[in-house]
């Protein structure tokens, strides 16, 4: 990481804490009880977490992985919406910077980002002092940029910008956490317009009205339904064969990739 070309053009940012290798930049975010407007980044996990007790795996020095320490009076039945805000914020700025990937880079529910149908993008966003109003948000945010190798077991529905862009030399990761950053914190008023975030999220998402597969995280039952959009507590609401709904949310529900 170029911390260099970090410097400065953070402005929102009060403490960068980089480290060549860590654990995970949500567990030192979350053990060193850092102030708000900080930011962890790395080079390299060595055991990076994903949702649902999962693993993120990360190349060593090839993508983003980072953590932003943030406060916001966020309700609780408007944690979800930060969900919807980070991943929006990301897409948005993914295809500002490679306008050739735009119509192929889309949200998936309920924070992932895809391109050509492939997860370049997991959010993992943890709460500290949930009682408070003015909730402290650890939204970690791994970004695969310029990985073109990926393990077996996950090569069929994991990609990179660099690996679906064809492109050969690297893509900066520095440019795209500056813009990230930027977007993210101008933006912050999206969060208190619940029905124009939402709209925004799905204008990106292209799920209503598509055929999608699901599985049940209670008992692991594959089914499908036909997308018809977000309720607005940013639940899935999905239609069956026989046209009854159903509305799920994060936790319920992983969509698969078919
Ligand atoms: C997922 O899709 O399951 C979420 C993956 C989130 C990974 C990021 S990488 C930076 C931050 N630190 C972690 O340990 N996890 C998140």
């Amino acid at each position: 990481m170029n911390l260099l070309s970090l410097k400065g053009s953070l402005p929102d940012i009060k403490k960068v804490f980089y480290f060549p290798e860590i654990e995970s930049t949500n567990l030192y975010a979350k053990s060193s009880n850092l102030d708000e407007d900080s930011l962890v980044i790395t080079d390299y996990q060595i055991s990076g977490k994903g949702r649902f007790g999962r693993v993120w795996k990360s190349i060593p020095g090839l993508n983003l992985c980072f953590t932003l320490v943030k406060k916001l009076p966020l309700n609780l039945d408007e944690l979800q919406l930060l969900n919807l805000y980070t991943a929006y914020s990301l897409v948005c700025v993914l295809k500002n910077l490679f306008p050739k990937l735009e119509k192929k880079l889309i949200l998936k529910w309920p924070n992932d980002i895809l391109l050509s149908n492939k997860k370049i993008c997991g959010i993992l966003i943890e709460v500290q002092n949930l009682k408070n109003k003015n909730k402290k948000f650890l939204i970690g945010i791994g970004l695969n940029v310029n990985q073109t190798d990926f393990p077996n077991d996950i090569s069929e529905n994991a990609s990179s910008l660099k690996k679906e862009s064809k492109q050969s030399s690297d893509i900066s990761r520095e440019s795209i956490l500056i813009n990230f950053i930027k977007f993210f914190y101008e933006n912050l008023s999206l969060l208190k317009d619940r029905q124009a975030l939402i709209n925004s999220w799905m204008a990106s998402s292209a799920i209503v009205d598509k055929k999608i597969t699901y599985k049940q995280h209670e008992d692991g039952l594959e089914q499908t339904g036909i997308a018809k959009g977000l309720d607005n507590d940013c639940g899935l609401i999905i239609e069956f064969p026989d046209k009854k709904r159903k509305t799920f949310y994060s936790g319920e529900i992983s969509l698969l990739y078919k």
